[in-house]
C-alpha cells in the first residue's frame, strides 16, 4: 500500500523567474493543503553541476527558501530543506547511475540544450543530473512530482530508473511517480523569443521577469515584451502560430488564476497597447507582496537556516529507513 507525497525541487542557481513561480512555486504552496505529505527542497547538488560561487550559492540557497516561503509554502505544513544536508540523495544517485543505462541519459534534451555544441566540455554532473534528480524523488518514495513542462523527461525517466530497479532486483520497492503538469503557467517562455522558456539558468535573456523586480522593472519588461502587429483573437485557437501572443495571454492566465478563453473573452478584439498595461498592473499587483516578504524573510538570515535545519532532520528521518532498504536490497 502506497501513501501518496509530494516531491518537488528547485536549484538555487540565480534569480528565480515568473516561469519558476507558475510552474512550480505557486502549484507547492496549494498542494500542502490536501492532506497529502508534501516535501520541498533547495536543489544545490544539481545547482553545482554548472559553475557556482561558493559565496553566492550560500545567499542563493537563503533567498530560494525564503521564495517558498512568500510564495505560501508552510514549513510546519511542508518539509522544506537544502538537498546537500541529506545524505540520501547522493548515496541513492550512486546507487542509481548503476541502474540507468548510458543510451538513456543521451536522450535527455535538456541536456542537449543546456550544453549546446560544448557537451564535451560541460562537466559529467550535468550529465547525470536526472539520476540524482531521480533520487531525490525516489528516496521518499514520492508518489506525486509537481514540475512545469520542461522537466516532463526528466520525470519519464525516474518512472523507467524505478521500474528498472524494481525488476533488476525483483522487487516492488520504489513506487512509479506521476508528474504533475497542471494549468496554464506549466510553459512560459521568453518574452524576446516565444519559442525559448524563461529560464533563470540563461542569463544572456534580459527579458525575463525576475519574482524579486521592482514594479517599474516588471512594467518595462512587459512593455518592450516581443509582440506581433496584430490585436488578440477572441478564441485560443487564434493564438496557434503565434508564439509570443499566446505566452501573453497564458501569462495572464496564469497569475489571475483563470482560463485562457476567459481571458480572450476579456481583451479578444484589443490591440497590445491595450493589454500590456492590464498584464502588467496584474503582474505588479501579484508579485509585489511576494518580493516584500522574500526581503522581509532574507533580513533573518538565521530564522531562514533554523528552518532548513528543521527541515533537513525530517527529510533525513524519512529518507534514511529506505536507503537502508535500497542498499539492503543491491547487497550491501
Ligand atoms: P530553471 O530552469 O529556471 O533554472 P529549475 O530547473 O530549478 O529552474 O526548475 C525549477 C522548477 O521551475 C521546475 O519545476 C521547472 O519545471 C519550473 N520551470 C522552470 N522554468 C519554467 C518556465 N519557463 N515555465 C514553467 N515552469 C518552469
Ligand atoms: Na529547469
Amino acid at each position: 500500500q502506497i501513501t501518496p507525497r509530494v516531491f518537488s525541487g528547485i536549484q538555487p542557481s540565480g534569480n528565480l523567474t515568473l516561469g519558476n513561480y507558475l510552474g512550480a512555486l505557486r502549484r507547492f504552496g496549494k498542494m500542502q493543503d490536501d492532506g497529502i505529505e508534501t516535501i520541498y527542497c533547495v536543489v544545490d547538488m544539481h545547482a553545482i553541476t554548472v559553475w557556482q560561487d561558493p559565496a553566492a550559492l550560500r545567499n542563493q540557497t537563503r533567498e530560494l527558501a525564503a521564495a517558498y516561503i512568500a510564495c505560501g509554502l508552510d514549513p510546519q505544513k511542508s518539509i522544506l530543506f537544502n538537498q546537500s544536508q541529506v545524505p540520501a540523495h547522493a548515496e541513492l544517485a550512486w546507487i542509481l547511475n548503476c541502474v540507468v543505462r548510458i543510451g538513456w541519459m543521451s536522450r535527455m534534451t535538456q541536456f542537449k540544450d543546456k550544453a549546446g555544441k560544448n557537451a564535451e566540455k560541460m562537466s559529467l554532473g550535468l550529465y547525470v543530473y536526472p539520476a540524482l534528480m531521480a533520487a531525490d524523488i525516489l528516496t521518499y518514495k514520492a508518489t506525486h512530482v509537481p514540475v512545469g513542462e520542461d522537466q516532463k523527461q526528466h520525470v519519464e525517466l525516474t518512472r523507467d530508473v524505478a521500474a528498472k530497479f524494481n525488476h533488476d532486483y525483483g522487487v516492488d520497492f520504489f513506487p512509479i511517480p506521476d508528474p504533475v503538469i497542471e494549468g496554464t503557467g506549466t510553459r512560459v517562455m521568453s518574452l524576446r523569443d516565444g519559442n525559448k522558456k524563461m529560464s533563470k539558468s540563461d542569463p544572456s535573456d534580459k527579458s525575463r521577469i525576475n519574482l524579486i523586480d521592482d514594479a517599474d522593472t516588471i512594467a518595462a519588461k512587459i512593455r518592450k515584451a516581443k509582440t506581433d502587429p496584430d490585436a488578440l483573437p477572441s478564441e485560443a485557437a487564434g493564438l496557434a502560430d503565434r508564439p509570443e501572443a499566446r505566452n501573453l495571454v497564458n501569462i495572464y492566465a496564469g497569475l489571475a488564476d483563470i482560463s485562457v478563453d476567459d481571458v480572450l473573452r476579456e481583451f479578444g478584439g484589443q490591440q497590445f497597447g491595450a493589454f500590456k498595461p492590464a498584464l502588467a498592473d496584474l503582474a505588479v499587483n501579484h508579485m509585489a507582496p511576494i518580493s516584500s516578504e522574500i526581503a522581509r524573510l532574507l533580513a533573518q538570515p538565521d530564522e531562514i537556516d533554523r528552518i532548513l535545519a528543521n527541515g533537513a532532520e525530517r527529510a533525513d528521518a524519512i529518507a534514511a529507513p529506505i536507503l537502508a532498504e535500497a542498499k539492503q536490497i543491491v547487497g550491501f
